[in-house]
């Protein structure tokens, strides 16, 4: 098939794939042809979703890994490579937030969990395959960060600055490896309904609050940040790198027209 979207044959490594976003991106992948590495934590989790995609025809496999510790990402890109030869894909959207308040209180452990989880362990998954990719003149890294890093958050302070650096990461990458072919580019996702953001749309008033604030008048769903990551990682993106695809229902552009008393 010659389609812009088409995956066919290529390998990609997705973190976190087990649930929310991360599921949703290895579906949308191997729907689309690509042979995909479900990882997170939670082996018997990652299964769960290879088994869902080789249900629809497609072809997954499970590789657990902590991405916070190095030796495991070194051993999901060996593992990946010694089943399927190669890396093609790279979406590193795992992440942590272990603590929502102030920035002015954040432990110093969890300020070091969040920087090493979300930006150093992408750097490092990065660091491992880039070079590969660039050998054969071809890849596509994609990086979940977040609207978070575009704006200050009086809870999730940190975590946006996190997020930042990972648009920044993005950027940064994308200078060095451009002229080898490897393209970087980053999403950054507005509120989704996934466990990680449970505590922001359980709560019906702050669930209200960020509805009214959104244009669309809704969260996200996991699969509608998908479509953004099989862009990146297809042909139809081939000229993009550096960038960041903001997927956030029109909050950034601003708040809705809709009457205050709602
Ligand atoms: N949901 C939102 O509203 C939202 C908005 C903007 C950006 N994002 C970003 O989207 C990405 C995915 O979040 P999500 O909302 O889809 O979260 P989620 O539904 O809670 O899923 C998180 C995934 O990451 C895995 N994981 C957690 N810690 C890990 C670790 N240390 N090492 C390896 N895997 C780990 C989890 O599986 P295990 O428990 O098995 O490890 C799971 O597969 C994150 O980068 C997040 O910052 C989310």
């Amino acid at each position: 098939m010659g389609s812009l979207f088409d995956l066919t044959g290529r390998v990609a490594i997705v973190t976190g794939g087990s649930r929310g976003i991360g599921r949703a991106i290895c579906e949308r992948l191997a729907e689309h042809g690509a042979k995909v590495v479900v990882s997170s934590r939670k082996k018997e989790a990652c299964e769960e979703v290879v088994a869902a995609i080789a249900a629809r025809g497609g072809t997954a496999m499970a590789v657990p890994c902590n991405i916070s510790r190095k030796e495991e990402l070194r051993a999901l890109v060996e593992a990946t490579r010694a089943a399927w030869g190669r890396v093609d894909i790279l979406v590193c959207n795992a992440a942590v937030n272990p603590y929502f308040g102030p920035s002015q209180e954040i432990p110093d452990e969890a300020y070091d969990r969040i920087m090493n989880a979300n930006v150093r362990s992408n750097l490092w998954l990065c660091q491992m395959v880039i070079p590969e990719m660039a050998g054969r003149g071809e890849g596509s890294v994609i990086i979940v960060s977040s609207i978070g890093g575009f704006r200050g958050s009086p809870r999730l302070g940190i975590y946006g600055v996190s997020k930042a650096a990972d648009m920044q990461l993005a950027r940064a990458l994308a200078v060095e490896w451009g002229p080898r072919g490897v393209r970087v580019n980053a999403i950054a996702p507005g509120l989704v309904r996934t466990d990680f953001a449970r505590a922001l749309w359980e709560d019906p008033a702050n669930l209200k609050k960020r509805t009214r604030d959104t244009p669309l008048l809704r969260i996200g769903e996991p699969d509608e940040i998908a479509g953004a990551a099989v862009f990146l990682a297809a042909r139809a993106s081939s000229f993009m790198t550096g960038q960041t695809i903001v997927v956030d229902g029109g909050v950034l552009a601003g708040p809705p027209l809709v009457p205050d008393d709602e």
